[in-house]
């Protein structure tokens, strides 16, 4: 096949025998490689970075430690073949800001869909517990404007002023959370009327809203309330797996991290507390997994990268695989569906005329060996090459 690319779109794809390569045009030969659409990552905090368990994080970084870890963790995760990110939690506005310097093409990185900070509850998967009420701890000093919300009027207000800076995407925090302190993974935070009105809030602005949830009720809740993907979802139940059948609802189920929760993190200082959530929805996760992937339920690939370390992303696959995809499925769920899911279909998760010439390429075939695309040897994003680490052959 050749795939021919004027300037940053993809211009036609044909067999070799039907097209005629024009004089002057640059030939970069990935026949003996296999080539994939650039791949797509809905769940992503690339201002996080995974070694920064210990909470006297929360008081000592800075938004600007933030940015900096950004900046390499973006190039880090396009260098992995992730050519788009969906990034849906940082501070008040480091992924628009992010996404704007990469646009420019000032920073080399994936296309950002940006969100702002998680909305939560006082209290909940977003805010900082368990302190003394006597020192007052809060995640950034304007976090009612851009943050914490408690009551439908104060959802609104909070992502009408997150759309006023920018952001892409609504993220809202549905139930408890496995790295916060003092709530429970498996408890619903937000009513339905408040999980509705933010749900209609972000459709009226033009923008889609993820609900991460944990808990059963509060899935049910997010569903019920038009939200368009669910975030980890680990414990749904059947009811949840039908209602997302019925609603069209995406789950993005970031089934890797419990292996770096639970082997890793504690080296930097994860607390026992979280170390005791994660040990209560890992395992139920990747089973509940299979049960909705079986039933149907569209599934878009998604990994909670700043949790492990960028550019690990494509580890995630393995476990798609052995819970229930085939390779091919899994490959989708990262490419045509992830690009449904965030709302860029019309330009990314395929390699068709005119979409964005984003295009990588594994040397060994994913279809036998889903861990191929950890180790992604060429990336091309809107028609430039970011890597090419293939091994010249030699010229005969
Ligand atoms: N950010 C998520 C939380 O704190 C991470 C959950 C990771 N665990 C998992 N099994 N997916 O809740």
């Amino acid at each position: 096949m050749v795939i021919a690319v004027e300037d940053e779109r993809i211009k036609s794809v044909a067999s070799a025998a039907d097209i005629k390569i024009p004089p002057g045009a640059k030939v970069i030969d990935l026949s003996q490689a296999t080539v994939l659409p650039g791949m797509i990552d809905c769940h992503t905090h690339l201002g996080s970075r995974a070694d920064r368990y210990n909470e006297i994080y929360n008081f000592k970084s800075t938004p600007f430690d933030h940015a900096f870890s950004a900046v390499v963790n973006a190039r880090k995760t396009l260098e992995a073949g992730f050519t788009s990110v969906r990034d849906v939690g940082s501070d008040p506005f480091l992924a628009v800001d992010l996404r704007n310097s990469i646009n420019e093409g000032y920073l080399a990185g994936p296309r950002v869909v940006a969100s702002g900070p998680g909305i939560s509850i006082t209290g909940g998967h977003g805010d900082l517990n368990n302190f003394s009420p006597q020192t007052r701890v809060m995640m950034f000093p304007e976090e009612r404007d851009f943050q914490i919300a408690d009551s439908a009027d104060e959802v609104r207000h909070v992502i009408r002023a997150q759309e006023k800076y920018g952001v892409d995407v609504i993220k809202i925090l549905a139930t408890g959370g496995v790295l916060s302190r003092g709530d429970s993974p498996g408890a619903a935070q937000f009513t339905f009327e408040e999980l509705k009105a933010a749900a209609d809030t972000a459709h009226m602005g033009g923008r889609k809203i993820a609900a991460h949830a944990h808990g059963t009720e509060g899935i049910k809740n997010a569903i019920r309330a038009g939200i368009d993907s669910i975030e980890h979802a680990s414990l749904i139940d059947d009811e949840g797996i039908r209602l997302a059948k019925e609603h069209g609802t995406y789950l993005v189920m970031d089934i890797y991290n419990d292996d770096y929760i639970l082997n890793e993190a504690p080296k930097y200082g994860l607390p026992t507390e979280n170390l005791d959530k994660e040990r209560m929805v890992g395992r139920l996760q990747r089973e509940n997994f299979r049960k909705a992937f079986q039933a149907g339920v569209k599934m878009a690939f998604g990994t909670d990268a700043g949790v492990y370390p960028h550019g690990d992303n494509a580890k995630q696959f393995f476990y798609m695989v052995k819970y229930g995809m085939t390779p091919a499925q899994a490959i989708r769920a990262a490419t045509s569906s992830a690009a449904d899911l965030i709302g860029r279909a019309k330009d990314v998760g395929t390699i068709e005329a005119g979409k964005y010439a984003d295009i990588i390429a594994v040397n060994a075939d994913p279809l036998a060996d889903v861990r191929a695309l950890e180790h992604v040897d060429f990336v091309m994003k809107g028609g430039v090459v970011y890597k090419d680490m293939r091994v010249p052959r030699p010229a005969n």
